[in-house]
């Protein structure tokens, strides 16, 4: 059986995935929240989306700004996807503020909105889905903290589920670990970085990433994780679909 969203709550929805995710949330009749802090770039989303898709510029990392929005709309559906480009370089060229970038804006917005979730709490049948990395599996040596980071991810969206499940709430917590794609702002920075690395140019690199992962097949991912309540609680999600994590 699968339940329709009423309101979702997407973080990082001005451009990438979280636009994609929009998009799709409003297509279905979902009243989408966006949250990023660029106010063009949400302006614009709400031009093409519509007013079904309500723009709230703000930083993802704000708790007061997570605790109002939960409480003015209280959301079936929030989407955990904000988040910032890794800098781009070997271990021995960071520097620990460089490498702790990830840590401080993408994986601080997943505790935020987990905690938020947890301490309201959402209402019963709601769905929280956490954007990790597939880089949480197997690093990413150029990337500094980024693959940490995204694994604490998975591991803030384990513990929410344990939580909710311990608290009888009846909230859902799945962690997505999409492939690296050159269609979107981090991946495509990152793609660049690593065929460098790799000594071959992107499109070469590109070849061996098919099939693409494109933020519409993310998009649909989400679609089918939230409205799924059987769902793993873990899935990589590649341009051939999601697969389950084994645990
Ligand atoms: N692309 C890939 O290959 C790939 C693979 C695996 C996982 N992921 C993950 O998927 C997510 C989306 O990636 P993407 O490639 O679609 O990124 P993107 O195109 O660069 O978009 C990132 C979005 O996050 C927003 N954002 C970042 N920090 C924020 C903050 N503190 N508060 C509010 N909004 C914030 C950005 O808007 P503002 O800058 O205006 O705030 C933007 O809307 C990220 O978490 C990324 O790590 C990406």
């Amino acid at each position: 059986m699968s339940t329709q969203t009423q309101t979702a709550v997407v973080t990082g929805a001005s451009r990438g995935f979280g636009r994609a995710i929009a998009a799709a949330l409003v297509a279905q009749g979902t009243r989408v929240l966006g949250v990023a802090r660029n106010k063009a770039e949400l302006a614009a989303v709400r031009d093409e989306l519509g007013a079904g898709f309500t723009p709230v510029v703000g930083d993802a990392t704000d708790e007061a700004l997570a605790d109002r929005v939960l409480t003015e709309h209280r959301p079936d559906l929030l989407v955990l996807n904000a988040g910032v480009g890794p800098h781009l370089g070997a271990i021995h060229e960071q520097t620990w503020e460089t490498f702790t970038v990830n840590w401080n804006n993408d994986t601080r917005q997943a505790f935020t909105w987990t905690r938020a979730a947890l301490r309201q709490p959402l209402a019963p049948g709601s769905v929280v889905v956490e954007m990790s990395s597939g880089a949480a599996l197997k690093g990413s040596p150029l990337s500094g903290g980024y693959a940490s980071a995204k694994a604490a991810i998975r591991f803030i969206s384990g513990y929410g589920a344990e939580e909710a499940d311990r608290a009888g709430l009846g909230i859902r917590f799945v962690a997505l670990l999409p492939q690296l794609t050159p269609l979107t702002g981090i991946g495509s920075l990152a793609v660049d970085g690593y065929a460098a690395r790799a000594g071959v140019d992107r499109e070469t690199f590109v070849r061996g990433l098919t099939p693409v992962l494109t933020p519409e097949l993310v998009a649909k991912a989400v679609l089918e994780v939230a409205t799924d309540p059987d769902s793993a609680a873990e899935y990589v999600v590649s341009g051939a679909g999601l697969k389950p994590l084994d645990h």
